[in-house]
């Protein structure tokens, strides 16, 4: 298969990119990536596209937001969070699906902060939600048996630097989360949201 993998120098998207490489024809974009994209823009998914071609997977692996207390948090902190995480991978699939081939897939990166709280966590939370009621209800609408999925994994043991702001939250490891993505893409499942922790 000739995978697209967005956000492929972070944490989550090398660890995805390396794993699928072992099978497929991996093509890895980000903003500092040879094939660059940024998600915030709209035109520049389209030129990713353009330049990438037709693919048989699209995978996420970016997304940031803000994380302040609901009191702390602006409105332009708000959008722009929404902005990123959730339409920038939105706007990955509305455009993307011209450029996926028929029972082709894209899986989208949520997080486990859209089913459990932590302070400051509003704005994840907010784009999770958003992004797997999305993913639910695009997988009755994609054409041409295209799939769609999320994976929404808890703290990975490897992110050391969040540990603090989950107290009690058991984090999963990198290689738990490359296997839900293998399985979105390898596998069957669609309208699903892939829950590690
Ligand atoms: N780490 C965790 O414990 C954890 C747990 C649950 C969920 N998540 C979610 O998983 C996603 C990835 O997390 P991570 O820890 O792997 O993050 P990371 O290490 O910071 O990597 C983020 C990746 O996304 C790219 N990126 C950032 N903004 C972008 C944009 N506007 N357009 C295109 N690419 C962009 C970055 O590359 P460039 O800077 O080159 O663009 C990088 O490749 C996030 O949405 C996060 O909320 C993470």
């Amino acid at each position: 298969m000739k995978v697209l993998v967005v956000g492929a120098s972070g944490l989550i998207g090398a660890g995805v990119a390396d794993a699928l490489s072992a099978n497929h024809d991996v093509i890895r974009a980000s903003r500092s990536s040879e094939v660059s994209v940024d998600l915030t823009k709209p035109e520049s998914i389209a030129a990713m596209y353009s330049a990438v071609g037709k693919v048989d997977a699209v995978v996420s692996c970016a997304g940031k937001v803000t994380f302040k207390t609901v009191e702390d948090m602006s409105f332009d902190e708000y959008r722009d969070s929404v902005m990123d995480k959730a339409l920038g991978q939105v706007e990955l699939v509305r455009q993307g699906i011209d450029y996926v081939n028929d029972s082709g897939s894209f899986t989208l990166i949520t997080g486990i902060l859209g089913r459990e709280a932590i302070q400051t966590g509003t704005a994840a939370a907010l784009s999770n939600g958003a992004l797997e009621a999305f993913t639910y209800t695009a997988s009755i609408e994609l054409p041409r048996a295209i799939r769609i999925n999320a994976v929404s994994p808890t703290v990975l043991t490897e992110a050391t630097g969040y540990h603090a702001y989950f107290p009690g939250f058991e984090p999963v490891t990198l290689a738990q989360v490359v296997s839900a993505y293998v399985k979105c893409v390898e596998g069957w499942s669609t309208g699903l949201v892939h829950k590690l922790g």
